[in-house]
């Protein structure tokens, strides 16, 4: 049997207060909605209901995943008969037809799975996955009648009774296409919303004595996104549950409570990431490393054994056993090979820097190529901008530029040069030259006693 996927994403999700569409909120770096379409993603068919500023949407959308417009947000319900008379569903094959809610991050493949499993193999009219959850204000609610699902009562609709009941619904359904089809003309408005509501379906399977199917799962895992204030009880429960399955695989997290992982970031074991520490987008940590206290890594590289402290790192590559921090800002194309060390208020930016090469303090190299065993001073920094365009350092192995240097690009200093501290190098420097630019020093004897006694103080 053919299962179609189908995530709901038109609304704008008034309770965010926010301009952005509501499934494009992050949640650990990434957008909502990537999480429902991570779930469905091995599905034949993936369609997702798009409306309110579609085209950001249908921006995050992963190849496979074809948008279907929802003009109007008038509910649930409608958004699934928008979707069964589009021209893009004509094509559909399936007997089942899964549908996500696109505000559901924290969502489980395995429960989606069972819940598919489970229809199909009962041949049900529908089946729902359900949770006992511990605050179930919002969601709606799951009236049972011996035992078997009778209906779903909305939060704005329900009686006070009913508002005490814990089993709601996930949103989470999987539906015979043909009960689909042949119900979903029927639903109405007569509700506090007007709203055409999906979960109405539910009732009108249970007064036909169709069967259905309840899975009921773990509580945090249907918790839906509707304010601000769910967004972050969302985001604080995945991260808790990505910083154990770190610590499982071997990485020391010394404070979880201040440490910061995306969705998606690889460390390999017996790296240690010390307290207050955010680690974002595309990263990898390889072994050994320490990383922290106080430290950002976004979209880069780590290579083993290296060591970061109190440092910003963007878009990098450390080949390995770096030497980083305390308060170092390595920037976008920064690429060191291995036994790199960047010190004390230095900032490196698209440059190479080669194997041994130091930066240790006080320093900028930006669109700079260093080869093996530089040294770079502190104080000196490349002069890369001339206020239209940027031109590239070129410094030969073993060069050493001592303290308080300008290296006006475009230069090249040779291999085993050396420039004389304090100098503005504005042409080539052979190798094993000393380059070097300075007035002469000049010593005024006795101008200390010729000074005023006023002046002295
Ligand atoms: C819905 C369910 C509720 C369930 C809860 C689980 C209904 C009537 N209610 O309520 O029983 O407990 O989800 O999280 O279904 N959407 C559209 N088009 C629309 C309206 C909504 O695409 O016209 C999308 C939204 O973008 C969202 C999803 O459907 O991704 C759910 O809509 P939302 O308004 O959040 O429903 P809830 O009030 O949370
Ligand atoms: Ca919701």
């Amino acid at each position: 049997m053919k299962v179609t996927g189908v995530i709901l994403a038109a609304g704008k999700g008034t309770r965010m207060k926010s301009d952005l569409p509501k499934v494009l909120h992050s949640v650990l770096g990434k957008p909502m909605i990537a999480y429902g379409q991570n779930a469905i993603k091995h599905l034949n068919r993936k369609y997702v209901v798009v409306g309110h500023k579609s085209e950001l949407v249908i921006e995050e959308l992963e190849s496979g995943f074809q948008s279907v417009l929802q003009k109007e947000q008038l509910g649930t319900g409608h958004a699934v008969v928008t979707l069964l008379n589009s021209d893009e569903f004509n094509h559909d094959d399936s007997d089942y037809i899964v549908i996500i809610p696109g505000d559901v991050p924290l969502l489980i493949k395995e429960d989606i799975d069972s819940l598919i499993t489970q229809s199909l193999e009962t041949k049900a009219a529908l089946g729902i996955i359900t949770a006992e959850i511990f605050n179930p204000e919002g969601y709606g609610r799951i009236i049972r009648k011996d035992g078997t699902i009778a209906r779903i009562v909305e939060q704005a609709d329900s009686t006070e009774d009913e508002q005490q009941i814990n089993e709601v619904n996930s949103g989470m359904y999987c539906f015979n296409k043909k009960f689909l089809r042949d119900n979903i003309t029927n639903l109405d408005t007569n509700n506090e919303q007007n709203e055409i509501y999906l979960t109405d379906l539910i009732e009108i399977a249970f007064q036909n004595n169709l069967d259905t199917v309840i899975v009921k799962v773990s509580e945090d895992t249907i918790k839906g996104v509707n304010s601000m204030s769910q967004l972050n009880d969302v985001e604080q429960t995945l991260r808790d549950k990505l910083i154990n399955l770190h610590m499982e695989n071997g990485v020391y997290i010394q404070d979880s409570s201040t440490t910061y992982i995306d969705e998606g970031v690889v460390i390999k074991p017996g790296s240690r990431i010390m307290a207050n520490t955010h680690i974002t987008g595309a990263t990898e940590i390889h072994e050994n490393c320490i990383v922290g206290p106080n430290t950002m890594i976004n979209n880069s590289s780590i290579g083993s054994d290296s060591t970061i402290i109190s440092s910003v790192l963007d878009g990098v590559t450390l080949k390995g056993a770096a030497t980083i921090g305390p308060y170092a800002h390595l920037r976008k194309g920064s690429v060191l090979e291995s036994n790199v060390k960047v010190g004390a208020f230095a900032e490196t930016k698209n440059s190479n820097i080669g194997k041994g090469s130091k930066i240790p303090h006080l320093a900028y190299v930006g669109d700079a190529d260093l080869d093996e065993n530089v040294n770079f001073s502190a104080g000196s920094i490349t002069v890369n901008y001339d206020g239209k365009n940027k031109h590239r350092t070129d410094i030969k192995k073993d060069a050493f530029i001592g303290s308080d240097v300008m290296l006006v690009a475009p230069i090249t200093v040779g291999e085993g040069a050396m420039i004389g501290a304090g100098s503005v190098i504005t042409k080539d420097v052979p190798p094993k030259a000393l380059g070097i630019e300075r007035n002469q020093q000049k010593n005024i004897d006795g101008y200390m006693d010729r000074k005023t006694p006023k002046d002295k103080n």
